[in-house]
């Protein structure tokens, strides 16, 4: 049409990509986009209406949900199920995963793993925060319920990874494997519209981030990659928001750690709905997401919730930090 591409357009030109692909998996990216949507209406005007500040309730892993968080996993759980593509879902606010029981979702060929808002510290600041998806093809038998298995498969399955940053813009960034591809929300249609064709990364980057506050809980080899780094006057950002992080490296060139420290040594991240999805993403642009030692998608998940250490970002960086991790 007139000169956009919007997200609908480019998931059903691109249906192609997929040998056999019946369409379903093009509905449920749309899915996700249009229920991010009305999670970004929300966070629009969040300090407007009584949608802002804790929820009053605690996740599977001890933390103060915010009324954000509950209400996001509420949306995304509510498109998924009706999309009739998914047959559960697998959500940081949820301690189990949830096995839609209705017909079409039963039938359903996919499971999605998600964290519905990430950086629920910076909501009532105003400050960037966003969603992250995986999406993987089921192991159990269609028509039946979704399995444990289904979910604990290595990111090399994942079929599509994306994030939503609700940003001073809002983008929608996902792959399935064929290059990374970014649109920006014009709140004035209503519609993501293709913005960044092609995301690549810098294989070398200027920008490092990392929570230093915890700095000497950290390994050695952490500390004096972060000692190199002030040395060579290299420029250091942290938002708190991984997907706003993540996106920022993403498009400069840097690399975001999250290390294991002395009190958790596997870290803070989620290995399936927060490292995962934007591990794939990064190494479609070219760049590497590691856990100090091993490829972040190569990891065989035991269970929903495990965490990870994080090194993701430009090559030549993660390459610099495993080398200082041996
Ligand atoms: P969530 O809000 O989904 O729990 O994720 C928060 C994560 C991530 O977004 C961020 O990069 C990291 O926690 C920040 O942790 P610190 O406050 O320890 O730096
Ligand atoms: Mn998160
Ligand atoms: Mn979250």
């Amino acid at each position: 049409m007139i000169g956009v591409t919007t997200l609908d357009e480019f998931i059903i030109d691109r249906q192609d990509d997929f040998p056999f692909a019946t369409g379903d998996l093009s509905r449920l990216l749309r899915d996700i986009g249009f229920a991010s949507k009305i999670v970004n209406r929300e966070v629009n005007k969040a300090g407007l209406v009584d949608i802002s500040g804790a929820a009053g309730s605690e996740n599977i892993q001890g933390e103060q949900q915010q009324k954000l968080d509950v209400f996001a996993d509420e949306v995304f759980i509510k498109a998924l199920k009706s999309g009739g593509e998914v047959c559960g879902i697998a959500s940081e606010e949820n301690d189990d995963f949830i096995a839609f029981e209705n017909e079409s979702s039963r039938n359903g060929k996919y499971v999605v793993a998600m964290d519905p808002l990430d950086g629920s510290s910076n909501i009532d600041v105003n400050v960037s925060i966003g969603t992250i998806f995986s999406i993987f093809r089921r192991k159990s038998e269609i028509g039946s319920l979704a399995t444990m298995e289904d979910f604990l498969q290595p990111g090399t399955e994942q079929v599509a990874g994306g994030y939503v940053l609700y940003g001073s813009s809002s983008m929608l960034v996902y792959t399935t494997g064929n290059g990374v591809n970014g649109f920006t929300l014009d709140p004035s249609i209503g519609e993501y519209c293709l913005s960044h064709a092609g995301m690549k990364t810098a294989e070398n980057g200027k920008i490092y981030s990392m929570n230093e506050g915890n700095y000497f809980q950290s390994h050695k080899g952490i500390q004096k990659y972060l000692d190199k780094c002030k040395e060579d006057r290299k420029t250091a950002r942290y938002i708190g928001s991984l997907v706003a992080d993540f996106h920022r490296n993403l498009i400069k060139g840097g690399v975001y750690l999250y290390p294991g420290t002395t009190s958790a040594p596997s870290g803070k991240l989620r290995l399936l709905y927060e490292c995962n999805p934007l591990a794939f993403i990064v190494e479609q642009a070219g760049g590497k997401a590691s856990d100090g030692d091993q490829r972040i998608m190569e990891i065989v998940p035991r269970e929903l919730h495990q965490r990870c250490p994080y090194f993701v970002g430009s090559k030549n960086m993660v390459e610099e930090i495993e080398g200082l991790l041996k």
